[in-house]
């Protein structure tokens, strides 16, 4: 069976990504179709970019990264929980990314971003980043807004409508995450 993890973005105190992810994990593992996995970044406590070397390297020198490189070399595709910080996505999570550069190819992901705006501008930000690492992301997308998808902008209470878009970004993530297997061997 193929392996999602689906990666939480944001770790500040209070954070409302923690819900979003439970949200679209607790959603992901009834559909049986894959082994779904939450990656906390809150839990990797990557430090900025601390490596001599670059990633396309391969050669890691500290115990984070190697931890961090094993965590991610053991998916076959991604969705990428995001909140729009200025326009783009977390600098925790664009450190996550370039921390690494094989571990990510030819793998599939699905963005689910959130914000006033339905985080649209931090996920197309981070589409271009993910091109770059080899990571296919899909057409389907989640775009939560702040004032209809969450009480007080804290309390996470998605509309009806965003499971379905969270269904369609799931079916298409599982199917380039098969589809892009030989790719991976
Ligand atoms: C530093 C910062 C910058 C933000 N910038 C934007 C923004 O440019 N556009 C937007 O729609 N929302 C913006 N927001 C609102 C966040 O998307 C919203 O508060 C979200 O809950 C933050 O995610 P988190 O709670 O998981 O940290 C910003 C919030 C923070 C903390």
């Amino acid at each position: 069976m193929i392996k999602i993890g689906i990666i939480v973005g944001s770790t500040r105190p209070g954070r409302n990504g923690e819900a979003v992810a439970r949200w679209v994990h607790d959603h992901a593992v009834r559909r049986g179709d894959a082994h779904y996995e939450l990656v906390d970044l809150k839990d990797y406590d990557l430090p900025h970019l601390d490596e001599p070397l670059a990633a396309a390297t391969g050669v890691y020198e500290h115990p984070h990264t190697k931890t961090w490189s094993d965590t991610i070399d053991g998916f076959d595709g991604f969705v990428f929980v995001t909140p729009e910080y200025n326009h783009s996505t977390t600098g925790a999570l664009k450190t996550a990314i370039d921390f690494l550069f094989a571990e990510w190819h030819d793998k599939a992901a699905g963005v689910v971003g959130y914000g006033v705006s339905g985080g649209v501008r931090a996920a197309e930000h981070l589409r271009q980043v993910l091109g770059q690492v080899k990571v296919a992301d899909v057409q389907a997308a989640v775009e939560l807004l702040m004032h209809a998808d969450f009480e007080d902008f804290t309390t996470f209470k998605p509309a009806a409508h965003q499971e379905d878009m969270l269904s369609k970004l799931l079916d298409q993530v599982v199917s380039w995450s098969k589809a892009l297997r030989p790719l991976r061997m």
